[in-house]
């Protein structure tokens, strides 16, 4: 089950929820948005894109109409993937993007750490998970040692998601996606 962990900025544990009311509520007060989503049949993982928003077609348009994306694609990892490393990587340092940074999980996990005023939310999506990071909130994503995921991006302007680092070590200091995975 997704849960959240809330930390201080030097990886306490301050909570730890795991109640999907509780983390929505959690984080809607936070500005973001989280969400459970119910295919409308079983996909399997071989399943390319149309077929994905097909499945949840009834949430991708009341989320395109209420955010206005302009766009969305389908993207997986697995832990076969040679560059699995250098792409975990890639996300594993805080940063802020102008855009949103929204991902539906239609299968597997991945984890995203929000770093709001003194304290750090963490954040473990899996399958049937929506959560939107709002503009400018730094942040990081760790798919972990083994990645294993589908996910939905949805964008609002074009390359609004490239990273803008902040340079902060903050992310060396809260635990990696394989440690949250088990709480
Ligand atoms: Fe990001």
């Amino acid at each position: 089950m997704s849960h959240l962990v809330v930390y201080d900025e030097v990886g306490n544990v301050l909570e730890l929820l795991k109640e999907y009311e509780t983390i929505s509520k959690k984080l809607s007060d936070l500005g973001v948005r989280f969400e459970r989503w119910k295919a409308d049949n079983e996909l399997s993982w071989d399943a390319g894109q149309e077929e994905v928003v097909k499945a949840y077609k009834e949430d991708i348009d009341r989320i395109i109409g209420e955010f206005g994306f302009k766009s969305l694609d389908v993207v997986s990892l697995t832990p076969e993937n040679p560059k699995k490393d250098e792409l975990r990587n890639m996300f594993l340092k805080e940063h802020t993007h102008s855009d949103f940074e929204v991902r539906f999980f239609v299968d597997g996990s991945g984890t995203f750490y929000l770093h709001i005023d003194d304290k750090v939310y963490v954040v473990f999506c899996e399958k049937g998970d929506f959560i939107s990071v709002p503009a400018n909130t730094k942040h990081w994503f760790d798919m972990g040692s083994k990645p294993f995921f589908k996910a939905i991006r949805f964008f609002l302007i074009p390359d609004g998601w490239v990273a803008q680092f902040t340079d902060s070590d903050i992310s060396t200091k809260i635990p990696e996606h394989d440690e949250i995975a088990i709480l």
